[in-house]
């Protein structure tokens, strides 16, 4: 089993320190670690934040676990030099196009929730956004106009994007409550049309899962009204990036949740995939041990799961961290004082007694 390890910068590589530190304590057999640069330590030492050599790292791994990018000194460089080109580049040069968000809320946060602590508690779903189309990959410039410049950005979704995404979706329905919630715009956009009437036709071949449909607008108002009603969500990248923000805020901590990024290819122990929190390099309390590593933690539990077949010390893994999370270690995003390291220990010990 090879693990293809891309700290980053800013908060990348302290967090992704302490999920290294948790996958030691469960001496995997069989296991070899790859290191690589990306972002703006990339950058610096390569030129590019994506370098040739780290590509083919992560190509020859079984799964890539990535820490965060986005140190603000690389502000001032073009675009595609910037740091998040790294995690851009990933996705699109491995054919990454299914973003699992697990939010789930933790016993003993509901309280940090925006939500009352009773719609909290309820919280249990996951979101699937499709990852390599839509208005992110679609025609897109300026032009003059009679009102002035004009940007378009074009959206489009064909048959096969969607139903490889919608496959990736019932299956994980299938793994949890058997309900998948389509979110789409039918109602005005083709590209939505199209979405609907393909998510339908693979439907027949999951007669154990639930669907439903649901508008985008009316997604994101159930989403902070009574977020318990889902289960799996999936839709489009531009839906999806939003809805998947909100469903993490609705969590409690940007510092909690993790994400998978899965292709098609399997591998000998699973599906390829990269695997991050969802949080950036947070370059405002970078290097000061306050970041909170545990989704940095879960996103190995991911790992562990998705690419290399060992739902058991998965289980293990999330059982530590909701013990820790329940206790007084706390970071200072939970409004405590634990430092980075410290919730690090705290977790491989608790670990240690979970068999
Ligand atoms: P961010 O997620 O890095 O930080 C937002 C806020 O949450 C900050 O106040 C930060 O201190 C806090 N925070 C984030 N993670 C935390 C953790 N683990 N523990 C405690 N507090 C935490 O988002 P921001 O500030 O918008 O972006 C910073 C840089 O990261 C930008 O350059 C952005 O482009 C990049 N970015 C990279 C991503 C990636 O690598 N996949 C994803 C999102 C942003
Ligand atoms: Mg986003």
């Amino acid at each position: 089993m090879k693990i293809a390890v891309l700290p980053g910068d800013g908060i990348g590589p302290e967090v992704t320190a302490q999920a290294l530190r948790v996958l030691e304590a469960l001496s995997l057999p069989g296991l070899t670690l790859f290191e690589g640069d990306v972002g703006a330590v990339a950058y610096r030492r390569h030129g590019h934040p994506l370098p040739p050599e780290t590509l083919e790292m992560a190509r020859a791994a079984d799964a890539v676990l990535f820490g965060a990018v986005g140190d603000f000194s690389c502000d001032d460089l073009p675009r595609h030099l910037r740091p998040e080109q790294a995690i851009l580049g990933l996705r699109a040069e491995l054919t990454l196009f299914a973003n699992l968000r697990p939010a789930a809320g933790f016993p003993g946060l509901e309280d940090l929730s925006p939500l009352k602590p009773e719609i909290a508690r309820g919280i249990d779903l996951l979101v699937v956004r499709e990852l390599n189309g839509d208005v992110y990959f679609g025609d897109k410039g300026e032009r003059d106009s009679a009102g002035g410049r004009e940007g378009w950005d074009a959206m489009s979704y064909n048959e096969a994007e969607v139903r490889r995404i919608a496959h990736t979706a019932f299956r994980a329905a299938q793994k949890r409550r058997k309900k998948l919630t389509s979110v789409d715009k039918a109602n005005v956009l083709e590209t939505s049309r199209i979405w609907r009437e393909t998510v339908i036709e693979i439907a027949a071949e999951y007669p154990d899962v639930e669907l439903e449909h649901m508008y985008v607008d009316n997604a994101a108002m159930q989403m902070c009204r009574s977020p318990g009603q889902f289960d799996t969500i999936v839709t489009g990248n531009l839906f999806g990036d939003i809805l998947s923000d909100q469903a993490s805020a609705v969590v409690g901590s940007i510092g909690l949740l993790a994400s998978a990024s899965l292709g098609e290819r399997q591998t000998e122990f699973g599906t390829f995939g990269l695997y991050e929190p969802i949080h950036g390099s947070a370059p405002d309390i970078a290097g000061q041990g306050k970041a909170n590593p545990v989704a940095a933690v879960l996103s190995l539990a991911m790992l562990l799961r998705h690419s290399l077949g060992r739902e058991e010390e998965a289980n293990r893994v999330e059982r530590a961290v909701a013990q820790v999370l329940a206790s007084e270690t706390r970071g200072g995003d939970l409004g405590g004082t634990a430092s980075t390291s410290e919730i690090g220990d705290a977790i491989v010990s608790t670990l240690l007694t979970i068999s």
